[in-house]
């Protein structure tokens, strides 16, 4: 048997310090930047690897993995993990995992910050200014949605869904919410947050927020008929996957004044956005950073790190990666 040190993939810089850690057990080879994400240059990269730490920019499936013989694990950093196949992962005897709770708080910090300066609407007026268009105080100007006292609806009620629930209390909000499945009572409780069928969430949400995760099955989820669903005066918030909104419906309400305002952190082709959105006013559009605080990013890290350590047998959870993700 061979002596030599397992070998470790990095797509992509992320915290030297941290990542610094893997040299105990492994050889590290790290990609120096995120420019080359292309499936032929992911496959190269994993052909001799035995672990990689990935993320989002790293679409792995079974093309990908078919000459990296010796791959063990994989550790996406990043609790979303539908850049992976995880069947095709997992039915290799790959193990996979991601990092959850670590970000819990800091995403439903954005998700709730995105809904009110969509609502308030933060970031037209503030471009509006900048633009030089203030005269004076304009009575009218800038009217946006009221924010407490009104009713969340919360698409998808995990961990972040219900950490905004948490937060609209102190909002006074009433919290509608719809999940695959309902919470049990005791949670339901402790977010103030009543289920309802996704029919109701849509006519009845003065603001929705989506949180679900994204699988082929929801995809679009959010389309011209969903939209149509919703009062006219109300916002949709976008922190989970930009493949749940059928972006260019979404950009016809916006534009038609069939919907308020939205705030996305998401998009379908990012990092492109659709060009109708950045037309719209009416829209805040953030580049993906739910959870970048960096605090949070750098627990994130550390998390993934642990993973791969653990899932290629080394260190204090040999054998036990804290957040693998259980195969089906
Ligand atoms: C996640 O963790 O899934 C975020 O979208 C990226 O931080």
């Amino acid at each position: 048997m061979s002596d030599a040190r397992p070998k470790i993939w990095v797509s992509q810089p992320l915290f030297d310090d941290i990542v610094a850690r893997l040299d105990e057990y492994f050889d590290v080879a790290a990609t120096p930047d995120i420019s080359d994400h292309a499936p032929e240059a992911i496959a190269a990269a994993l052909r001799d690897a035995d672990g990689a730490l990935v993320t989002l920019n790293d679409r792995i499936g079974a093309a990908e993995i078919a000459g990296a013989t010796r791959l063990r694990a994989i550790a996406n950093v990043g609790v979303g993990y539908n850049n992976l196949d995880v069947a095709a992962l997992h039915a290799r005897g790959i193990v996979v995992a991601n990092t959850p709770d670590v970000l819990t708080e800091t995403t439903a910090d954005f998700g709730f910050a995105l809904m009110l300066a969509a609502a308030r609407r933060i970031t037209e007026a503030e471009h509006w200014l900048r633009a030089g268009h203030w005269q004076g105080w304009g009575f009218h100007k800038m009217l946006g949605a009221e924010v407490h006292g009104s009713t969340l609806g919360i698409l998808g009620m995990g961990r972040i869904g219900q950490g905004i629930a948490r937060r609209a209390a102190g909002f006074g909000m009433r919290v509608l919410y719809h999940n695959r499945s309902r919470l049990p009572e005791a949670v339901e409780r402790e977010c103030r947050a009543r289920y309802v069928d996704r029919d109701a969430l849509l006519a009845q949400s003065d603001h929705l927020v989506l949180v679900l995760p994204y699988v082929p099955a929801n995809h679009h989820l959010i389309d011209a008929a969903a939209l149509a669903a919703m009062k006219p005066t109300a916002t949709l918030t976008n922190i989970a996957r930009g493949g749940l909104v059928d972006e260019d419906a979404l950009a016809d309400a916006l534009q038609s004044g069939r919907l308020a305002a939205a705030g996305l952190d998401v998009f379908e082709g990012e990092p492109v956005v659709n060009p109708r959105l950045l037309a719209c006013r009416n829209v805040v559009l953030t580049p993906h950073i739910a959870s970048g605080s960096l605090p949070t990013r750098r627990a994130m890290v550390a998390l993934a790190v642990d993973n791969l350590v653990a899932a290629l047998g080394y260190g204090p959870n040999a054998g036990k990666p804290p957040s693998a993700i259980a195969p089906k």
